[in-house]
């Protein structure tokens, strides 16, 4: 579904993102893990449309979509969140929603944006009160209007970044299976970033691992959890193992 090849981002003479190639197949769940400024956001960035690659492609679908305006991606089928939730606080859940559908599949059409937008509420969870403002939540009705926003908008890949950030742990295995159930019902695939790892594990197929911008692992989470090199960049040998047993355990 999505072939990422040589994919390099520079700021300046800073280089964010540095050869990172990776594919996501149809249906399933990427975990996109590293450190703080680890070079996550930026891959989102680039694969929404947002930042323009310094070089590299990214083909979606067989098309390639490097250089393509934002709502051009949204089109085709790539939707996304963002780490920080700005939705506009004059209007109310719905209507965020229902704008988010709008620049996905109901352009045309008022009816098909409410009734994603609908849809997407439904499926975060977020049913009562939805024509109340959005003053009212916090971080986690937040993240779950994040959500419907990016659902509302019609993708086949969602790109989830840092859905966990602000969470106690019960909000955070609840945000999770949400993920898994989003896979599993409307059979959408998943980029899930995180810069905490135990959670993710437990609902990932297949994880990346970034650090410094560059790849540095990939594969099943055993695997990635167990590889030396993510041991010692990523969180330390304690953290990793204590982390691995914990999602293990709530498999
Ligand atoms: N628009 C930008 N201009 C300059 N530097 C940026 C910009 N966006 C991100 N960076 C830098 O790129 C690096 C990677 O950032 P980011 O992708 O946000 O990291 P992560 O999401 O993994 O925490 C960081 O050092 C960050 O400061
Ligand atoms: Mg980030």
């Amino acid at each position: 579904m999505l072939v990422v090849e040589g994919l390099v981002k520079r700021f300046g003479g800073f280089t964010a993102v540095n050869q990172v190639s990776f594919r996501v197949e149809q249906g399933e769940i990427l975990g996109l893990i590293g450190p703080n400024g680890s070079g996550k956001s930026t891959i989102f960035n680039m694969l929404s449309g947002t930042f323009a690659p310094s070089a590299g492609s990214m083909q979606f679908d067989g098309t390639e979509i490097s250089g393509l305006a934002p709502h051009r991606i949204i089109n085709r089928g790539i939707g996304r969140t963002f780490q920080i939730p700005r939705p506009f606080h004059r209007l109310t859940m719905f209507e965020n929603v229902a704008l988010a559908g709008y620049f996905g599949q109901g352009k045309h059409s008022r009816i098909k944006a409410e009734e994603a937008a609908e849809r997407a509420l439904g499926m975060v969870g977020l049913t009562t009160d939805r024509h109340a403002l959005v003053d009212g939540l916090g971080a986690a009705g937040l993240k779950k209007l994040e959500l419907a926003k990016a659902l509302a908008t019609g993708p086949k890949l969602l790109l989830a970044d840092e859905s966990l950030g602000g969470l106690d742990e019960n909000e955070m295995d609840q945000a999770a299976d949400m993920l898994r159930k989003i896979r599993d019902e409307l059979g959408i695939t998943i980029i899930w970033v995180e810069h905490i790892m135990g959670v993710l594990m437990r609902v990932v197929d297949r994880v990346m691992v970034l650090d410094h911008g560059e790849k540095i692992s990939e594969g099943l989470p055993s695997q990635v959890s167990s590889d030396p090199r993510v041991v010692e960049v990523y969180l330390g040998t304690d953290a990793v193992a204590t982390q691995a047993a914990a999602a293990e355990a709530r498999r």
